[in-house]
């Protein structure tokens, strides 16, 4: 196969994290004589820097000629004054909204070999598999917003906004998803307050009844979901939710693993290129270092393997090769809890030598 990848190395440990994974689809181009072309282009800061905005032109012109994009982390203290013209999220906001990837992908999954490395008791964490489509492109974070001036002074304001066939489409792919998982399906909304939720919660039960009524659908209202996520998570298996809820649980979820550093994100549409990135941020404060964790960006590009390439194989290839190395005893240093540590290369490099004994 001939697959041109865009990535975009971004900013802090992005670049560094980046090429560990980069090389792991050399690798994995190189076995099953796949040909990757793999430019980079700038996002982010460091385009704010180079050209003045997150998102150049040229970059978001490559992610859509592209049949996939594979993301660092973009941000930083540097580009945080809040009084900057424009700033690196809004880079990554654009890309969702311009590449029209309406569903984020979470998956949050335990490993036995890192349990004892979650906040939450091995008995709660164990067996835990979820897997969180978050929308991406609408509610809260597109509605109209502003300033405005009311009876008490300055008023802020950010609606939240859904129409019934953004939900059809996030409900139907997350429902798709759990006839091929565990056949459960979890829809977290705000029901008892939001009218945007009520909607929602409409729409999604009208969706399930009548296209998916072989699965166990229930709803959720998110301040409970937040509790069931550190009482219970071994309960859940596909969870649907909204832009803003989403952002959140998934960050919540991404704790009973214990580490950032594991969770790969996939951001896709109906059709066209999608983008993957490691769910953890740009983590300024270890960049530079050479000890970032590769293994969520590498798990990132399996799924790009196999959500946008249609590579199962090889996708599959890759999870087992980050298994056997984790398996094997190898941390880095958010996982070694003081233990020795591999820096990022070395990691990286563990992961080549586990693909190549497979
Ligand atoms: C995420 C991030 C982004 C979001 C920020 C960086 C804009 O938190 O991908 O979850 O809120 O969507
Ligand atoms: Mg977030």
């Amino acid at each position: 196969m001939d697959a041109k990848i865009v990535l975009l190395p971004g900013d802090g440990i992005g670049p560094e994290v980046v090429a560990e994974a980069e090389k792991v689809l050399n690798a994995i181009a190189s076995t099953f004589g796949h040909s990757f072309d793999m430019p980079r282009f700038p996002m982010g800061g460091n385009a704010i820097d180079s050209h003045g905005d997150p998102l150049p032109d040229e970059t978001l012109e490559a992610c859509l000629a592209s049949n996939a994009v594979l993301l660092g982390a973009v941000g930083g203290p540097k580009w945080d004054d809040p009084n900057a013209k424009t700033r690196p999220e809004a880079g990554l906001l654009r890309i969702r909204k311009e590449m029209k990837l309406f569903a984020n992908l979470r998956p949050i999954r335990t490993y036995s070999a890192l349990l004892a490395s979650s906040p939450l008791r091995p008995e709660i964490v164990e067996g835990v598999d979820i897997l969180f489509f978050r929308e991406l492109t609408g509610g809260i974070y597109f509605g109209p917003s502003g300033r405005r001036e009311g009876e008490n002074g300055e008023e802020a304001f950010s609606e939240m906004v859904y129409s019934t066939s953004e939900v059809e489409r996030i409900v139907r792919l997350a429902a798709a998803a759990a006839q091929n998982r565990k056949g459960k399906l979890t829809s977290v909304d705000k029901a008892n307050v939001l009218e945007v939720s009520r909607l929602w919660r409409q729409t999604a039960t009208k969706v399930v009844n009548e296209e998916f009524s072989d699965l166990k659908f229930d709803h959720v209202l998110v301040d409970a979901m937040a509790m069931h996520l550190i009482s219970r998570p071994g309960d859940f298996d596909v969870v649907v939710t909204g832009n803003l809820f989403g952002d959140i649980l998934t960050d919540e979820g991404s704790m009973i693993t214990g580490s950032m550093g594991m969770l790969p994100s996939a951001s896709i549409g109906s059709d066209g290129p999608g983008l993957y990135e490691p769910i953890h941020g740009s983590a300024p404060d270890i960049a530079g270092q050479g000890i970032a964790n590769p293994l969520a960006t590498i798990l990132a590009s399996a799924m790009l393997l196999r959500h946008s390439l249609n590579l199962e194989e090889e996708a599959s290839l890759i999870e087992k090769a980050v298994d056997d190395v984790l398996a094997a005893g190898h941390r880095t240093k958010d996982l070694a809890r003081g233990g020795a540590s591999l820096s990022t290369t070395e990691m990286g490099a563990q992961v080549l030598a586990a693909l190549n004994q497979a």
